[in-house]
């Protein structure tokens, strides 16, 4: 660390999922190595970082009209760097170079170890510097190596606080290619980490103070699966995530673990075995299921039928069976009927899900289903996604009250300094 990067500060904007929040926890972690603090607000801040998020429509509008801010305030502080990443970066970069000449440096989910060169090339050269793409995957060997592995230290919280429940990233990438979705181009294909960093990271976060861990994937089901098939991981019995999971569970120190998103199609029955064999999986799980009818599923390219969906969910709940299932819904998908529709409501209704995340199908550049002929009305979609909210209302509300009078183990977060300040 020297004088002069001592001194700077970065506040970090982190926009969409878990993904993005690990993303910016990294971005962190390399900046505090050479010296950055955490500043609360841009005003604070010597370096703002956007980590944008693309999966619904208006994301590069949203990112530009946030850079519009951000210049006013770039004009009082010259001295001011701005950076932006994430998928909005990697989908729309080399236009939103141009739009934004605010922006100093820029750079997709790809590149974010590129991120202490870009801001010292910028700082050299004056020039505003950019890295988008993907480096080919060179999976390393799991378990243990002749080759001293580099230590591995506990990312910088994006809060600020000493969280007790962290996120690790165990998987990057889509290989799935569902006809409405941008992730695979954001993020490219999947790259899973090795069991051996996987556990280093756990580890030192459960050191530095976290009791519950989530472990994150694009597909965690499937993670492990690029490993074997470069014969770099044995074809396990269980198959790689479980068997990670299973060794997670035992780490000393560690009292939850969850883990997200799961995606239908690759979730094997060991998984809902071994919520029964480790207590300390949480109790729940998010499963995207996107639609309830087999027509709309197939056109999503989502590679499971309604049938095959719930007999996932009794496998789940066969195991646990207050296990709470949340979801992703997709309303007014291209060609989706009213008759449709109403099969998502009664998917809805029979699954019983504590929650759910309903979104209107929103065309994405270069995805399949953006250039189908047959998209819906707004207005329609509108009408569709207050009934799906309103049947859910009812549900999550039944739920609550059933309830009443129970007792459940909470994790509190952080301790707010504040409080303490407060207790003096
Ligand atoms: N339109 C609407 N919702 C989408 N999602 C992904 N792409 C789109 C889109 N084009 C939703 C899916 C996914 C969640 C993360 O975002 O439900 O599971
Ligand atoms: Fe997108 Fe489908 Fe991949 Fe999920 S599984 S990230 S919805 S392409």
């Amino acid at each position: 660390m020297n004088e002069l990067t001592a001194q700077k500060r970065v506040h970090v904007e982190t926009w969409g999922c878990q993904m993005n929040t690990a993303d910016s926890e990294r971005m962190l972690t390399l900046l505090a190595e050479r010296g950055y603090g955490f500043a609360e607000t841009v005003e604070d801040a010597d370096l703002v970082l956007l980590n944008t998020c693309h999966i619904r429509e208006k994301a590069r509008h949203k990112v530009l009209s946030r850079l519009g801010v951000l210049r006013r305030l770039k004009e009082q502080k010259p001295g001011l760097t701005i950076a932006v990443a994430g998928c909005v970066a990697q989908a729309e970069g080399r236009r939103l170079m141009d739009e934004a000449p605010v922006i100093d440096v820029l750079f997709g989910p790809g590149k974010i170890d590129e991120l202490p060169r870009l801001l010292d090339e910028r700082a050299a050269t004056g020039r505003r510097t950019m890295a988008l793409g993907f480096d080919r995957h060179e999976p390393q060997a799991a378990g243990n190596s002749e080759v001293q592995a580099p230590a591995i230290v506990a990312p910088q919280p994006t809060s600020g606080h000493n969280e007790v429940s962290r996120y690790v990233t165990i998987q990057q990438g889509c290989n799935n290619y569902c006809t409405f979705c941008v992730v695979p181009f954001t993020r490219g294909r999947e790259v899973s980490r090795s069991f051996d960093e996987i556990e280093r990271e756990a580890a030192a976060l459960i050191a530095a103070g976290a009791r519950e861990i989530t472990v994150l994937g694009q597909n965690v089901n499937s993670y492990g699966l690029d490993l074997v098939s470069a014969g770099i991981m044995p074809d396990l019995p269980r198959g790689p995530f479980v068997e990670l999971l299973d060794r997670l569970s035992q780490m000393p120190g560690l009292q939850r673990l969850r883990f997200t998103t799961s995606n239908p199609h690759d979730l094997a029955k060991p998984l809902a075995d071994l919520f029964v064999a480790r207590p300390k999986l949480g109790r729940y799980l998010h499963l995207p299921v996107q639609a309830g009818n087999d027509r709309t599923l197939l056109r999503m390219k989502r590679k499971v039928t309604v049938a095959e969906y719930h007999e996932r969910i009794r496998w789940l709940r066969g195991a646990v069976p207050d296990m709470s299932i949340s979801t992703d819904l997709i309303v007014g998908f291209p060609g989706e009927t009213d008759a449709e529709f109403e099969d998502t409501l009664r998917l809805v209704e029979a699954v019983r899900y504590s929650f759910i995340f309903a979104f209107k199908y929103s065309p994405r550049k270069n995805t399949p289903a953006a250039r189908y002929q047959d998209q819906v009305a707004e207005g329609v979609k509108d009408t569709r996604l207050a009934r799906l909210n309103a049947l859910q209302e009812r549900i999550t509300l039944e739920q609550n009250q059933a309830e009443i009078g129970q007792s459940r183990q909470v994790l509190f977060h952080y301790q707010s300094k504040n409080l303490i300040d407060l207790g003096n």
